[in-house]
């Protein structure tokens, strides 16, 4: 079983949209999936009572439990555990840097956003542990023309240290619709912009968490 962790110390940026719709991917390329929701706010659980489906699997967890929550779920033959964390320091989120094979560190192009990345990425350094930036919620072109934040963004976030995400992800309604019926981005407009998205961050995330694997859908495609 490998482990993924979405991180950010700011509230807001996308943990838990992202890590619902990277559940979602991964369940349509044929994994077993389960979600460590570590945040007590209990949004990737209200997710998972919208689905009403058997998979993936949404619990709670927290830092002290985390250990043995990934250790029954590994012997239950899980191949991913995806694990959200709240905003601020918690132990939750220290706990699951440890755990982690693979951190994703999300964040809004604005400047708070990338100051509270900060002590994230350094956390998930301190850890030894590999991972990448992805820029989400990025305003759309304004007459063909990116908007200037995200060029800084980009700049601010390679000075981290980390690799960015071959995509960024653009504010669109299709992440928010989806989250009331309790859908990934490519269940519910699988043809959509933000499902490409999506499908390109989850080529970028499953590259991290299996180097060398080959793709299966791309593959078979
Ligand atoms: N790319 C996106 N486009 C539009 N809305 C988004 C996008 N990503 C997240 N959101 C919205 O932003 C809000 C915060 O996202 P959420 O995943 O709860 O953040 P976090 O878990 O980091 O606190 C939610 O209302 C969510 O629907
Ligand atoms: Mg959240």
């Amino acid at each position: 079983m490998r482990k993924l962790v979405l991180l950010s110390r700011k509230g807001g940026t996308g943990k838990t949209t992202l890590s619902v719709n990277l559940a979602v991917a991964g369940l349509a390329d044929g994994l077993s999936v389960a979600i460590a929701d570590l945040d007590i706010q209990g949004s990737a659980r209200s997710w998972a009572d919208s689905r009403g489906a058997e998979t993936p699997i949404v619990a709670a967890a927290n830092g002290g439990s985390l250990f043995p929550f990934a250790n029954a779920h590994e012997r239950a033959g899980r191949e991913l555990l995806i694990m959200d964390t709240p905003a601020g320091d918690s132990q939750a989120s220290a706990a699951a840097i440890r755990l982690a094979d693979f951190a994703v560190l999300v964040c809004r192009p604005s400047y708070f956003d990338l100051a509270a990345l900060v002590p994230s990425a350094h956390a998930v350094r301190a850890a030894g542990k590999p991972g990448l930036i992805v820029i989400n919620q990025a305003p759309s072109r304004r007459g063909g023309v990116e908007a200037a934040a995200i060029a800084r963004a980009v700049k601010a976030a390679r000075e981290l240290g980390f690799p960015i995400a071959s995509v960024g992800l653009r504010a669109r309604v299709a992440f928010q619709e989806s989250l009331w019926r309790g859908q990934g981005v490519m269940e519910f407009e699988p043809r959509g912009a933000a499902a490409a998205e999506i499908d390109r961050l989850w080529q970028d995330v499953s590259h991290g968490l299996w180097p060398g694997r080959v793709q299966q859908r791309a593959s078979g495609e």
